[in-house]
């Protein structure tokens, strides 16, 4: 029988790999310092994953965690979505992969793609299934292992980037709480400000590739920079006038940790003080797809969110693209 009903968090999780990166230890890489990074990004550490450590292994541990949270077993689950940009391999998905790990054989998997927007297209994904009704519990999960991507010759990038992953179980909840609203939207044109070139078939990574660098991420800081201080709060504004919500109702907002100046500046937006802006940038640097479900797990265990409190999470990346999203907070 097919039953709607309105989606929120049931439980969340996150894991990093131990092992921590710092600024200092970048120094003795690249023509870099500790006080530039912090003060141009709010980034003070970061967490690499081992070789033989890949993005399944990671999302699976996260996963674990947020069924845990939610008292839900494997085999409750109906879809699993992995929002990632470094997956295991092409095919099979890394869902795939974690469905296998988890043993969630009743579940529809797939991987959704947009890069550090990832995860809030991934929520927003899942609340349309459940919602629908096709859905009662699916597991959301972003997770990077963006190290592997990082060139350790350009400091224009190689200090802003970490790995990890984050989980979230969106199930049922009762009326007037979850998902109230939701924006979502993408610009193709700005593609060429944050990419990856040889990651796909378009520039296979051959030895001539790799010796180019194309096998790792290029960005142009500036222009990804204005593209984000305009949408990150613009995105949470939208969500927020679909929930028939306005600023003054938020009382936390989780957004893409990317840089601390463009934090600030979608607070500012948002007339908000700090004080109701989860922040982590310091201890992960920017783990893409996974930055937001981390955060939302870490402020969940930290007993940030409170029933009926109105929490929105606000993402921006690579594509370009964008998304936000308004909950109730169960
Ligand atoms: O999830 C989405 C992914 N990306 C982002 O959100 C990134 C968005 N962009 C940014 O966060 C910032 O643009 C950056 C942190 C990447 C750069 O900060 P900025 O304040 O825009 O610096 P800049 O690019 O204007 O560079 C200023 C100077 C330059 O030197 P000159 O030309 O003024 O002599 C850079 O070469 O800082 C230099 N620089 C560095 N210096 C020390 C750039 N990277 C570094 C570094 N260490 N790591």
């Amino acid at each position: 029988m097919i039953v709607k009903a309105n989606a929120g968090v049931l439980g969340t999780g996150h894991y990093v790999p131990e092992r921590v990166v710092t600024n200092a230890d970048l120094e003795k890489m690249v023509d870099t310092s500790d006080e530039w990074i912090q003060e141009r990004t709010g980034i003070r550490e970061r967490h690499f994953a081992p070789d033989g450590v890949n993005t399944s292994d990671m999302c699976t541990i996260a996963a674990k965690q947020a069924l845990d949270m939610a008292g839900l077993s494997p085999e409750e689950l109906d879809m699993i979505i992995v929002c990632t940009l470094t997956p295991d391999m092409t095919i099979p998905s890394t869902a795939c992969i974690v469905q296998k790990n988890i043993g969630a054989k009743n579940a529809a998997v797939f991987d959704l793609y947009a890069a550090c927007s990832g995860f809030a297209y991934g929520a927003i994904t899942a609340t349309q299934y459940i919602q629908s009704g096709m859905c009662k519990n699916v597991l959301v999960i972003g997770a990077e292992i963006l190290s592997r991507y990082m060139d350790f010759t350009d400091r224009n990038t190689c200090v802003l980037f970490g790995d990890g992953a984050g989980a979230a179980v969106f199930g049922q909840v009762p009326e007037g709480y979850g998902v109230l609203g939701a924006d979502m939207g993408a610009d193709g044109n700005g593609g060429k400000y944050l990419n990856i070139p040889s990651s796909g078939v378009a520039i296979l990574p051959t030895d001539e590739a790799r010796a180019k660098h194309l096998t790792y991420i290029k960005m142009d800081g500036k222009e990804v920079y204005k593209f984000a201080v305009k949408v990150m709060g613009r995105t949470a504004e939208k969500a927020l006038t679909r929930a028939g919500l306005s600023h003054e109702d938020i009382d936390l907002l989780i957004p893409h940790q990317a840089n601390i100046r463009i934090i600030q500046s979608a607070a500012k937006r948002l007339h908000l003080p700090m004080d109701k802006v989860f922040v982590n940038i310091h201890k992960y640097a920017n783990t893409s797809g996974a930055s937001i479900p981390i955060a939302m797990d870490e402020a969940n265990r930290q007993g940030r969110m409170k029933r009926d409190d109105i929490v929105v999470l606000a993402g921006f990346g690579a594509g370009l693209t964008w998304a936000g999203l308004v909950m109730k907070w169960y």
